[in-house]
């Protein structure tokens, strides 16, 4: 933690989450940056990934941002990582962009063990002390998104609110599951529904069925709504919370998904009492 310290009780273990979904548009590079920032806002020392070899935070943030060496350059030269992160404004926050793969047509050279490459960078990035490392990642488990995953601790899992999007979920749930048979730690964070149009009875129908068939607690709370300022913030370069002087509303619910995410992946204890509240005055 670099300025205040948020309630916390394992300050110094990074842990690593995934952003992932098996279709592509669904959100996952909206979630990465606007959470990266919430969680960043709320003390929380944290490293952005861009592993998607379009280097699409880069370019959702700065065109700058999205020409420097990065997490491919790192995993294809052997370059040290740390070298290649990025400050932002925001001192909690660091980026490493996605840089160059090795071409179009496969993102590792021949003869790279990008497993190794990855344990490689993490434990470099071990290093820096970060309380929370956020991947984005491409869509789909192909590229080195299964070995991010595999050396990951908690995959969020966006999905748009839309009756076709829930098919792929079964796969995303069997591909977390066949990683931890084979020795992964991952555990699901959470399903976040994205692009939410509350005032449409498909999205309400497919809230309801999401929650009849999903076991317990795997739907988050926090529902990201369709809301033209993503298009806004994204052609800004800005997460929303930056986007004006008042955040839109939709930025807030990227406080309620950090504060949401920070009990589930026991950044923070979840409270016995559920009433806790702090006094103003003694
Ligand atoms: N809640 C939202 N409301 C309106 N537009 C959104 C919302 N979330 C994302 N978008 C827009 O939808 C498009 C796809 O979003 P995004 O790039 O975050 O998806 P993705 O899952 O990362 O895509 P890919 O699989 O290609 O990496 C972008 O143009 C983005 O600005
Ligand atoms: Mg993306």
């Amino acid at each position: 933690m670099q300025n205040h310290e948020p309630a916390i009780e394992c300050a110094q273990i990074v842990i690593t989450l995934a952003i992932t979904s098996q279709k592509g548009g669904v959100g996952k590079t909206t979630t990465a940056v606007n959470l990266a920032y919430a969680l960043a806002k709320r003390g929380w020392h944290t490293l952005l990934i861009d592993t998607d070899p379009q280097g699409s935070v880069g370019l959702s943030l700065s065109e700058r941002a999205r020409k420097c060496p990065g997490f491919y350059d790192a995993v294809n030269t052997g370059a040290p990582a740390l070298p290649l992160i990025l400050q932002t404004r925001l001192p909690e926050l660091e980026l490493l962009t996605a840089g160059q793969t090795h071409s179009f047509f496969s993102v590792a050279a021949e003869g790279i063990n990008a497993e190794a490459e990855i344990r490689r960078i993490l434990s470099e990035v071990g290093q820096r002390r970060y309380d929370i490392v956020l991947f984005d990642t491409p869509a789909g488990l192909g590229g080195l998104t299964g070995s991010i995953l595999r050396h990951s601790n908690f995959a969020l899992v966006p999905q748009q609110a839309e009756p076709l999007g829930l098919r792929s979920i079964p796969q995303v749930l069997e591909a977390l599951r066949f990683l931890r048979r084979d020795g992964s730690q991952i555990e699901l964070a959470g399903i976040l529904l994205t692009m939410v149009q509350q005032d449409q009875p498909q999205a309400q129908d497919v809230i309801r069925e999401l929650r009849s068939l999903l076991p317990g607690r795997l739907l988050l709370d926090a529902m990201v709504p369709r809301d033209p300022v993503f298009l806004q913030a994204s052609s800004a370069g800005v997460p929303l919370g930056l986007l004006h002087r008042h955040p839109p509303a939709s930025a807030h619910v990227f406080d309620q998904l950090a504060a949401e995410l920070e009990v589930r992946m026991r950044l923070k204890s979840p409270t016995p009492d559920t009433n806790e509240f702090t006094r103003l005055m003694d």
